[in-house]
């Protein structure tokens, strides 16, 4: 028998809740996945669809969980919903319910390059949810990663689209740098931080193996295609990013990706105790996809 009762995934339907819920339903542990619109249930895994997750429809059937881990979130805001709303005040919302229900841990996933230092929107409003679950009380594992990849991430998606249409365009001179964790890795990661009490309270980097610079992931990501690669301005492309809602790269995408942030993957190494995918060599060796 499992030792836990039950866990909570919220954003079912994103990248990152697909693959967790998968990992874990595999593991046969009881799983609750909330979304706000339908979706394929795994194994072990209970539903609940709910466009404003309120607590009358959702305490009762999350009551006493183990844990709840908290993957939604949003990287690009409108007029209609921005990140404030989404990140921020949402984030309060599931930690509320969280105390309520009596959830014994809480799983978030903020980002790299977030610090009481940070200026942009997207980063501020990750910031502050941090702060709202650490001053929550509930037994907390805070995560920063990098970019999460695997075969249908949104970088990945967007990289394959480029390469369809035979050209990738690189914002700038690409020499900025990424850190890619496979979301193999992720997903391990986050069970380990509801079943490990060395996790107990931490806020953790989550960074690949590999620093490689954007240009460099590109020509490995689209080796063999026969795929132009053309350096764009880095003013047009945040000029496009300004004024065309459907453009390639948001601004804050922009942001990250120029940011250059860089975490410690030796320590994360060490912490975790795991042996980690190399991006890099999946990519060369054709097993990222
Ligand atoms: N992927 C990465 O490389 C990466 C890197 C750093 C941090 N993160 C963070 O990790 C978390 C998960 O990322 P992901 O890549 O899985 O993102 P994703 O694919 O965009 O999934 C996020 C999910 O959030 C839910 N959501 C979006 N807007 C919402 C709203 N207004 N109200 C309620 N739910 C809403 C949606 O779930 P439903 O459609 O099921 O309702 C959506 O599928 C996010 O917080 C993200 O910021 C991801």
């Amino acid at each position: 028998m499992n030792k836990f009762r039950k866990i909570i995934v919220t954003g079912a339907s994103g990248f990152v809740s697909r693959n967790l819920r998968k990992y874990l339903s595999e593991r046969n542990i009881d799983l609750i996945s909330i979304s706000r619109n339908n979706f394929k249930q795994f194994k072990n895994e209970s539903k609940i669809v709910s466009k404003n997750y309120d607590e009358k429809n959702l305490l009762k059937k999350i009551k006493d969980s183990d844990a709840l881990i908290h993957l939604v979130g949003i990287g690009k805001q409108s007029v209609d919903i921005d990140y404030n709303v989404v990140n921020t005040e949402f984030t309060n919302h599931i930690v509320n319910l969280c105390k309520k229900a009596k959830i014994k841990k809480i799983v978030y996933l903020s980002g790299l390059g977030v610090s009481a230092k940070t200026s942009t929107g997207y980063f501020i409003s990750k910031y502050n949810s941090e702060k709202i679950i650490i001053n929550s009380g509930i037994n907390y594992t805070i995560f920063r990663p990098s970019y999460i990849v695997g075969k249908d991430d949104l970088l990945t998606k967007h990289l394959h689209k480029q390469i369809n249409n035979g050209l990738i365009k690189i914002p700038g001179s690409g020499s900025y740098m990424i850190q890619p964790i496979h979301i193999n890795d992720v997903v391990k990661i986050i069970f380990k931080s509801i079943t490990e009490v060395k996790f107990k309270n931490k806020i953790i980097d989550l960074v690949g193996s590999d620093r490689i610079s954007f240009e460099k992931y590109v020509k490995l990501f689209s080796k063999g295609t026969n795929t132009i690669i053309k350096k764009i301005n880095l003013e047009y492309s945040y000029r496009d990013a300004i004024t065309n809602p459907k453009s390639d790269f948001g601004i804050d995408d922009l942001n990250i990706l120029i940011g250059n942030f860089k975490g410690n993957h030796n320590k994360l190494k060490k912490f975790t105790g795991m042996k980690f995918e190399s991006v890099m060599r999946l990519l060369e060796s054709g097993r990222l996809f």
